[in-house]
């Protein structure tokens, strides 16, 4: 069958009938929802099978760096492709996965010396909380078996990130499952007073820590002595959970802490790896060094699936044994270090030298600022923050209070649908905007994209009224 000549209808019933999406309300979509079917993509744009044009407002889920249909990045995956497509890790090497690896271990923090790959942003975290497990083992110290993670944390959808993981909605059915994860709240900002405080000229990067946090992780020390394998964070922004921003000074409190304790850090840099937040890595707001740092989306520049959990000299000597000890990393999947991945990811770090895409970066994040900051003032919205070029906007029922729509209403999704006719593309986190584009976007299409969003939100009374009388 020659797939070219489906036709919208086609393909809409048949995605209605045999496709399942992800963290999709099925029954919504089948009887609400208006798919968009992405047919191509060229630089920050997307297409649909109706001509539409869309700005890629989330980075296609908060991966795509240098835009679509990047001629170099192509190139690398055709090049690849000419010599083969695929070949193991295990027992064998390929070129781009050695390649890289050296460039990984160049850029990322000092002392991160070993890349282990995996196939994305889940298995990327797996790795790392599998191997600070048995790191520990390997050291003589089988005891310390708890880890320490965030309220709202989201670390991935395989069992072992959804131990770790702190979203009520997306993890507590699966608790029976999982292995005991000890909860602190997310960094909390000392300045924080209540209404329109966080709504301020700055991003958040003036708050500071509120001293208070930091003891909720001495008592549970305390309370299971020696057990404590590491702590385990979203570094910079906790992402799913709702785009929290922790104020400076979070990461380097939690490095010194780590040490005072012994304990493992463990950055999951899925979300804020490659550029998200103005730094190549999250990491180096604060000049901290984690035990093991994890790395996904941004990696391939949104190309292809790729996951690499980098870790110390420490970690990785644990490991090096003779066969006969048992400390072995006994881990890997069919397409870890995929090639054509690999490829790509290499032309993605060259293309970010070649563009001085972190400069760009810098030069944009205060265009995105003033654009949005008008939003500080409105009388449905809690707060407006923003690092690099990741920015969200809470929206509530009542300012005040602070209280928020019934979930049921999705007002967040029937803003993003309004935003759609204005040509952008975005998916809220319930009723919290996200706005995220590819780290190259044009400051046009920049400012397209924020306006879309004031002007959707100020039209929030219109949405509102629709949700209600269309609650699904
Ligand atoms: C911080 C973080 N870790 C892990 C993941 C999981 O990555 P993946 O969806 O590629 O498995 C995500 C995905 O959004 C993430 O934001």
């Amino acid at each position: 069958m020659d797939h070219k000549n489906l036709t919208d209808e086609q393909l809409i019933d048949w995605d209605r009938r045999f496709v399942w999406h992800p963290f999709t309300p099925m029954k919504s979509w089948m009887e609400k929802t208006d798919p968009v079917i992405i047919v191509r993509g060229q630089d920050e744009f997307l297409f649909d099978s109706r001509g539409r044009r869309y700005i890629d407002g989330v980075s296609s889920l908060w991966c795509n760096v240098h835009g679509h249909g990047i001629k170099k990045l192509d190139d690398a995956v055709r090049t690849q492709l000419n010599a083969v497509a695929h070949s193991t890790l295990l027992g064998l090497c390929n070129v781009p996965s050695i390649v890289l690896a050296k460039r990984l271990v160049d850029i990322a923090p000092p002392g991160l010396t070993r890349v282990f790959y995996s196939d994305d942003g889940s298995t990327a975290v797996e790795v790392a909380c599998k191997m600070a497990f048995q790191y520990w083992r390997n050291a003589g110290q089988p005891e310390r078996t708890r880890f320490i993670a965030f309220h709202d944390a989201y670390h991935g959808d395989t069992l072992g990130a959804v131990s770790l993981g702190g979203i009520p909605t997306f993890h507590q059915v699966y608790q029976p499952l999982c292995f005991p994860v000890d909860r602190v709240d997310s960094p909390r900002i000392a300045d924080f007073a209540g209404l329109n405080a966080a709504v301020q000229e700055t991003p958040p990067a003036q708050k500071t820590l509120d001293p208070a946090w930091l003891p909720q992780m001495e008592s549970l020390l305390a309370a299971y002595p020696g057990q404590y394998v590491g702590i385990v964070v979203e570094p910079v922004i906790q992402g799913a959970g709702g785009m929290v921003m922790h104020p400076p000074g979070t990461l380097k409190r939690l490095r010194e802490f780590a040490d005072a304790h012994d304990l493992l850090l463990i950055c999951d840099e899925v979300l804020t790896g490659f550029g998200r937040t103005g730094r190549m890595f999250a990491c180096e707001h604060e000049n901290i060094t984690p035990d093991l740092m994890c790395l996904s989306k941004g990696l391939t520049a949104g190309y292809m699936p790729l996951g690499a959990t980098l870790a110390t000299d420490r970690i990785f000597a644990s490991f090096y044994a003779d066969p006969k000890l048992g400390k072995t990393f006994y881990h890997g999947h069919t397409f870890t270090g995929h090639p054509l991945a690999c490829a790509v990811a290499i032309a993605s770090l060259d293309l970010f030298a070649e563009n001085r895409l972190l400069e760009h970066v810098a030069t944009l994040a205060p265009v995105l600022w003033e654009q949005l900051k008008v939003l500080g003032d409105h009388r449905q919205v809690v707060d407006v923050r923003q690092t690099g070029l990741v920015a969200a906007i809470d929206i509530v029922r009542d300012r005040r209070t602070r209280e928020r729509f019934p979930p049921h209403w999705r007002v967040g999704g029937a803003l993003c649908a309004a935003m759609r006719r204005r040509g952008v593309l975005l998916r809220p986190l319930a009723d919290t905007l996200v706005l995220m584009p590819p780290l190259a976007i044009g400051v046009e299409s920049l400012v397209h994209l924020a306006r879309a969003v004031v002007e959707s939100v100020q039209l929030v009374e219109e949405v509102i009224r629709h949700c209600e009388e269309n609650i699904i």
